[in-house]
């Protein structure tokens, strides 16, 4: 179906109950046969997406602050995607790249090297999904140090396959339930909590009681934390990382998936800081939407041989002719466009912190944006309610709404995106701080 007409809406439409009918009737069919384990945070049922904006299966318009959790970099269906999904499927669908040479596949990797925030040469591996990228990085560190130890960060969130939800410590209910989680992760505060974070942390405390650093196969780090809460970190906690790694022998692992392809206004959120980790981990945004991740790492650490890692659908030709497209669009203005709108926003939302009583913080960068509420219950009350106004946002961390839209946002919608806060804000008794 066509989807121009509702990449060009201008405001949200809600004509039916939320859900409506025909939306109660796949949330009635889901519930019998979809895996419990899925938390779905309301009642949305998509029926289809283009640039800003998701219609429900009922005809109920939303603008979309969400990207499908920061993946629909491009914006829904954008054009030149789908164009080159087209021309790749018409070609070829699979081959087995970890098996066999695939152009696209190549093409891919070149365009990800040429991009990368190392100064020295990389390679890249492709997976499917974000947590495949941090398992790969997770093997190769240990291969190429020959050492068993894995630094991490409370609040972080890095997959939820055994390996990588080891590192992941945002909720005690992603980990509870599944027995040991992989001996040899440890764990310190990210930026921003009280008392002593990061380096200082790392060192006077873990080096000090539980692993000596030359044990430590890699620190893996969110330049910007997500899931935790869309925490940035103050200039200079990045390099004191990269530090203490350089003085150790440790490798720095930067987890971009949630932060990176130009989400910050920046191809990755760690290249402000000037800081070059030693692998990355990319996913989410880097093909519009079709599953695909990647490990990039410098050659020098990348020494495992054949067959040490590989997967059937790793850096499917879709996925990758996708991701190409999608790298075009954000090299060509959608990273520019993420910095000058995702300032214009991070700007007026922080005018709304003192008179919009509910509103503590706004912190962020690029279109990477978290709004903290006065606790968790009204941050989640202010996710719902924005949905009942017709904009898809989600929270994250202890008591913060993000917004992460696609990175083609206009200053227009981020001004509508305002307003829609304030109305979902009003919905649950919000206004005016007192004075
Ligand atoms: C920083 C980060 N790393 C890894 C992951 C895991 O990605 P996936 O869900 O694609 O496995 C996520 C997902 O939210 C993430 O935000």
């Amino acid at each position: 179906m066509l989807t121009e007409d509702l990449a060009a809406t201008v405001s949200p439409q809600i004509r039916t109950e939320l859900p409506g009918p025909l939306a109660r009737d796949v949330i009635e069919r889901d519930r019998r046969v979809v895996s419990p384990a899925l938390g779905r945070v309301y009642p949305l049922v998509v029926g289809r997406a283009a640039g800003m904006w998701v219609e429900d299966v009922d005809g109920n318009r939303f603008l979309d602050l969400n990207a499908g959790i920061a993946v629909d970099a491009t914006g829904h269906c954008h054009p030149e995607v789908v164009a080159a999904i087209e021309d790749q499927s018409r070609s070829l669908l699979h081959y087995c790249s970890s098996d066999f040479h695939v152009p696209v596949y190549t093409e891919l990797c070149e365009r990800l090297a040429a991009a990368s925030p190392m100064s020295d040469e990389v390679n890249v591996y492709l997976g499917n999904s974000g947590t495949e990228a941090v398992e790969a990085a997770l093997k190769l560190a240990r291969y190429a140090t020959g050492r068993p130890n894995i630094v991490a960060f409370y609040g972080s969130f890095h997959g939820r396959t055994a390996g990588s939800l080891s590192l992941t410590a945002s909720k005690g209910k992603y980990r509870s339930g599944f027995g040991v989680a992989m001996p040899g992760v440890y764990h310190a505060p990210y930026a921003g909590s009280d008392g002593s974070t990061g380096a200082a942390y790392i060192e006077s405390v873990l080096f000090r009681h539980v692993t000596e650093p030359g044990d430590v196969a890699a620190i893996v780090v969110e330049p910007i934390q997500g899931e935790g809460g869309y925490l940035v970190p103050p200039d200079g906690w990045l390099a004191d990382l990269r530090n203490l790694c350089d003085r150790h022998g440790i490798l720095l692992v930067a987890d971009e998936v949630q932060s990176g392809v130009g989400r910050t206004g920046s191809m990755w959120a760690i290249d402000p800081s000037g800081v070059e980790p030693d692998m990355m981990c990319v996913g989410k945004g880097l093909a519009s939407g079709l599953p695909l991740s990647a490990l990039v790492s410098r050659n020098r650490h990348s020494t495992w041989g054949t067959g040490k890692h590989g997967s059937t659908f790793g850096g499917n030709p879709v996925a990758c002719a996708a991701a190409v497209a999608t790298l075009d669009l954000v090299e060509g203005s959608l990273m520019a466009n993420a910095a000058k709108v995702g300032s214009h926003l991070l700007d007026r939302l922080r005018g709304l912190v003192g008179t919009e009583q509910l509103i503590t913080r706004v912190r962020g960068r690029g279109l990477m944006i978290g709004i903290e509420f006065v606790d968790g219950e009204t941050a989640h009350e202010v996710e719902q309610a924005a949905f009942r106004e017709g904009m898809l946002v989600l929270t994250c961390g202890e008591r913060t709404v993000r917004m992460a839209p696609p990175l083609i946002i206009t200053e227009e919608q981020a001004d509508l995106s305002v307003e829609l806060l304030s109305r979902a804000c009003g919905r649950i008794g919000g206004g005016a701080s007192p004075r």
